[in-house]
């Protein structure tokens, strides 16, 4: 194992993961030895409003992928309008590669509880929602227990720390489909109905939840309005760039020496993410890596210092997204990494729109014929072309997400492609799996 410069740890910023390795972190009495729940004392003697206005001058955005400006969200929240208001948090963490949310809800589950329940006081919700995948099953256990504990310490329920302020907190367990977390299937799905996009506007801040004004934030966004609210704005500025601030979770995976979590300021490039992470494998090279799910378009070895923040990554043809950084050598394939992409765009495209559902139907199919060495240059067109298709037709983000690697990968490693069709690399399906290919 390669040793971190010390540099490069000085690059680790731990505000989320701060309590990460602590003994029975997940457990209330730990948590409140370690600044716990001393955020919401503090909120709850603010006015709503100053704690929305702090989470603007904080400049957090979300960390759910798109990053928009979270005390703007907040705000559009209407006021005084005599409806219910909802927050519900987007705990689905479905993109591939990523990892950020679920280990935070493991390790740390109260710090999305006190988040939580920061957050409801500041949109004035008297309800709120964690959705968390079905499949997570230790992670809701964890949460479910943090939520007890909270009701028994008198942080959730009626009149919460003799405030006044009444909260109601569920967790529910969706049925574990990645459409579930674009934000307004998740509410469909909550509601009890499928789980398919609904059509915006209007959006979910003011018909949202049962028709009622609803935040949506991710587990991250949510997390980090405690530290915000005890270290104040400019402390939050501190960190990350001008427009990106704060610290992020960057997971990092695939062939690298240790894999896992890195939370440093936004605007760590891969480079130092590599030295934290102790390194390619050895024998590995850097070849390409998403940086922030395979939903985002692909970089290549040439892109290891672009800042790891919005703007950045942008800049550099792709998107934050997830921070999910899938690290891939020499010894893997774009075109076969791509095609394992479709696959799951294909199974997990809701059918709702024709662009979508049939396009990564048919793209998975070209790809089968390449891979199986029965490819042909017009291939690669129809592939470009349904991408066109796709690309800001489809209904929802899923269908734009499908095309990120089909694209990036044809325009970095279009060479790639041409030794699977004039035959230099060896076909890597078997005519069997070449089922309705064609
Ligand atoms: C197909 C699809 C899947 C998504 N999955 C998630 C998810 O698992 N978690 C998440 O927070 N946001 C996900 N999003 C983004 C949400 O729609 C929404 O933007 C986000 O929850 C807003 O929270 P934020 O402002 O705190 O980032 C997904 C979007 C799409 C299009
Ligand atoms: S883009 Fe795909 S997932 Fe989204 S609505 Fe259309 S079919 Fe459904």
């Amino acid at each position: 194992m390669t040793t971190p410069r010390p540099e490069t740890v000085a690059k680790l910023t731990p505000v989320l993961t701060k309590r990460w390795l602590s003994p029975d972190a997940w457990r209330i009495g730990t948590y409140e030895q370690l600044d716990g729940y001393a955020a919401l004392r503090k909120a709850l003697k603010a006015h709503p409003d100053d704690l929305i206005q702090l989470i603007k001058d904080s400049g957090l955005r979300g960390r759910g992928g798109a990053g928009f400006p979270t005390g703007l969200k907040w705000g559009f929240i209407p006021q005084g309008d005599g409806k219910p208001h909802y927050l519900v948090v987007n705990a689905d963490e479905g993109e591939p590669g990523t990892c950020k949310d679920l280990p935070l809800m493991t390790h740390d589950p109260h710090a999305l509880v006190e988040g939580v329940i920061i957050a409801s006081y500041a949109i004035r919700a008297a309800r709120a929602y964690i959705y968390i995948r079905g499949e997570a099953v230790h992670a809701a256990r964890r949460l479910r227990n943090a939520v007890q504990e909270a009701y028994d310490k008198g942080y959730l329920g009626r009149n919460i720390l003799r405030s006044g302020y009444d909260l109601e907190l569920v967790v529910h367990s969706g049925a574990g489909a990645y459409i579930c977390g674009e934000e307004t299937a998740l509410l469909d799905s909550l509601e009890g109905f499928r789980g398919q996009p609904r059509l915006r506007p209007p959006f979910p801040a003011t018909h949202g939840l049962y028709a009622s004004p609803t935040v949506v934030n991710n587990v991250g966004t949510i997390a980090s309005v405690p530290p915000i609210v005890l270290g104040g704005a400019d402390w939050w500025k501190s960190m990350g760039t001008e427009k990106s601030s704060g610290p992020m979770i960057y997971s990092l995976s695939g062939r690298v020496v240790n894999p896992g979590q890195y939370e440093c300021s936004m605007g760590v490039t891969l480079r130092e993410l590599l030295e934290l992470a102790g390194g390619m494998q050895p024998g590995h090279n850097l070849r390409f890596w998403t940086p922030g799910g395979s939903s985002t378009p692909l970089l290549a070895a040439e892109h290891l210092d672009v800042p790891l923040d919005f703007e950045g990554v942008a800049a550099a043809g792709s998107i934050l997204g997830t921070t999910a950084t899938q690290i891939f050598s020499d010894q893997d394939c774009p075109v076969y990494a791509t095609y394992r992409w479709l696959e799951f765009y294909h199974h997990e495209s809701c059918g709702k729109c024709t662009p979508c559902r049939e396009g990564n139907y048919w793209m998975v199919r070209v790809y089968r014929r390449i891979l199986a060495g029965q490819g042909t240059h017009e291939d690669l067109d129809t592939l470009l072309d349904t991408c066109d298709n796709i690309l800001g037709r489809s209904f929802c983000g899923l269908g734009d997400g499908a095309t990120s690697s089909v694209t990036s990968s044809l325009k970095y490693f279009k060479q790639d492609y041409l030794d699977y069709i004039e035959g230099r690399t060896a076909p890597k399906l078997s005519d069997k799996q070449l089922v309705g290919a064609h």
